[in-house]
């Protein structure tokens, strides 16, 4: 079930995940170019200018904080969104084994009429010197909706700017034909 998509005028990216994987670091290490030790717990939301962006496209992106918001607020913000990153923390295999067993899953329940496209994104990588990509080619395998991955580091900024840059490929030039996922084989 192919289906023509209308270019965009714009992206709407969303951060989910476990507490204290990093989602906020992320967004203001992009934004500011530099660590920060103490970030709020959630980020306003910050539109990135079109010429600023390697897409061309203005770009949305908004952080998620269970201090904050309810389940509906976050189900809210999941049916808004354009593609979501699941966050996990390569330290943390838990927030790894979450973003399969509750955040991905809880992104399908809420987007139900159509496939939204997801980054899945390993923070910290400065605290360990280990991979864990073998341990997401499986999700990958059973989570379609996952367009690319990467493992980067709101700290030494490593891979920030490229880990929204796959964020807005994803929308804007999807790999996968859009499914539901019903009629999914
Ligand atoms: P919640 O608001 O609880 O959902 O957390 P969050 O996912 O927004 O995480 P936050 O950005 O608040 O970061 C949590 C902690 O991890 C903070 O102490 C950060 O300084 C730290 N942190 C975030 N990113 C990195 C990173 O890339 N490397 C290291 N070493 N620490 C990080």
């Amino acid at each position: 079930v192919h289906r023509q998509i209308a270019p965009r005028r714009n992206v709407r990216i969303l951060l989910v995940g476990e507490r204290d994987v990093g989602k906020t670091s992320l967004i203001l290490s992009l934004v500011s170019e530099e660590y920060a030790e103490d970030v709020p717990s959630k980020a306003e939301e910050i539109t990135i200018p079109a010429d600023v962006t390697p897409e061309q496209v203005p770009t949305h992106i908004v952080d998620y904080s269970a201090a904050e918001q309810t389940d509906d607020q976050l189900s809210e913000e999941i049916q808004k969104a354009h593609v979501i990153c699941v966050v996990y923390s390569v330290e943390d295999e838990d927030t790894l084994d979450r973003a399969a067993t509750y955040w991905l899953p809880l992104i399908r329940k809420c987007s139900t009429n159509n496939r939204c496209p997801v980054v899945l994104v390993g923070n910290k990588i400065d605290l360990v010197d280990y991979s864990t990509i073998e341990a997401v080619y499986p999700i990958m395998k059973e989570f379609s909706e996952i367009e690319s991955c990467i493992e980067c580091s709101a700290k030494t900024l490593q891979n920030i700017s490229e880990m929204f840059y796959y964020a807005q490929k994803a929308v804007l030039h999807p790999t996968t034909p859009l499914y539901n996922y019903d009629t999914q084989e």
